[in-house]
């Protein structure tokens, strides 16, 4: 029965490598009947033996890993209140930042900024952005909430980014952060309007830097009155 099963081994095997490797299993087959393994045969058992431990070793390592992950990665914190590690905090942007790169149109706003584009893109950033980023682009949030990966400013390094990337961003949004995707429920025309805002958030007159200021006090005064029934008097600068 052994005899057989080796013999169409055997077959496999001459299929597989040829007559070489099958030279020398059929030397092992001869001494398999109780005969000496001749020294010109361990070459091909000990190769073997190697490749299975190689192989018994990758599949350990391929399985392990993933298991030890799951072990460990629930004992880590995870909390959006404290500084994550290096990973999060040095790892995380790099490669985000390259995925934007990579996959972000190559090409710039196709609207152009006037009056009305303006107050378009203006309106749905204030209804969409400003909750997390601030009326006027600042980073601020209105949750009274600690984020991490923390809400940026839009106002300066965002402002080296490409249209393109910028556009990325806003239709696809950011996984594990709190940053969400607008596409499904925006067209393009309404992403690229409120790049022209974000664009002119960094340009602010400071007539309308002072209404905007104006516009952040009144809704934080809102929101004080409406969870404490007062406004502090420092209230708005949140
Ligand atoms: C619920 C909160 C939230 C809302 C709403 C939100 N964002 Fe964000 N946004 C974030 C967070 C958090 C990040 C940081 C993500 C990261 O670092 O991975 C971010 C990142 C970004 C970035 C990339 C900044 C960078 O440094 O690369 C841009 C641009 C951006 N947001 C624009 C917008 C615009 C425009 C809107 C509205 C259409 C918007 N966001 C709505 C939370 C929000």
């Amino acid at each position: 029965m052994a005899q057989t099963m080796l013999l169409s081994n055997l077959c496999i095997y001459r299929k597989k490598y040829g007559g070489e490797l099958s030279r020398s299993a059929n030397t092992e087959l001869e001494s398999g009947a109780g005969g000496q393994t001749r020294a010109r045969d361990r070459p091909y058992a000990s190769n073997m033996k190697m490749l299975l431990r190689t192989l018994a070793l990758a599949v350990g390592v391929i399985i392990l890993i993933p298991a030890a992950f799951l072990i460990v990665a629930p004992n880590l914190n995870w909390s959006a209140a404290s500084k994550p590690g290096f990973l999060e905090t040095e790892l995380g942007p790099y490669i985000i930042g390259k995925w934007v790169r990579t996959n972000a149109p190559p090409r710039s706003n196709p609207f152009p900024a006037n009056p009305e584009t303006l107050q378009m893109g203006r309106d749905d950033f204030n209804e969409h952005c400003a909750s997390c980023h601030g009326l006027d682009g600042n980073g601020r949030n209105r949750f009274e909430g600690d984020f991490y990966p923390r809400v940026p400013a839009l106002t300066d390094q965002v402002q080296k980014l490409t249209d393109g990337e910028i556009y990325f961003i806003i239709a696809q949004g950011i996984r594990f952060s709190a940053m969400p995707a607008f596409s499904s429920h925006h067209d393009p025309g309404e992403i690229w309007r409120i790049i022209l805002w974000v664009r002119h958030l960094a340009n602010l007159s400071p007539q309308e830097k002072a209404q905007m200021e104006a516009d952040v006090k009144a809704q934080a005064s809102e929101h004080e009155r409406e969870m404490h029934g007062t406004a502090p008097p420092d209230a708005g600068r949140n």
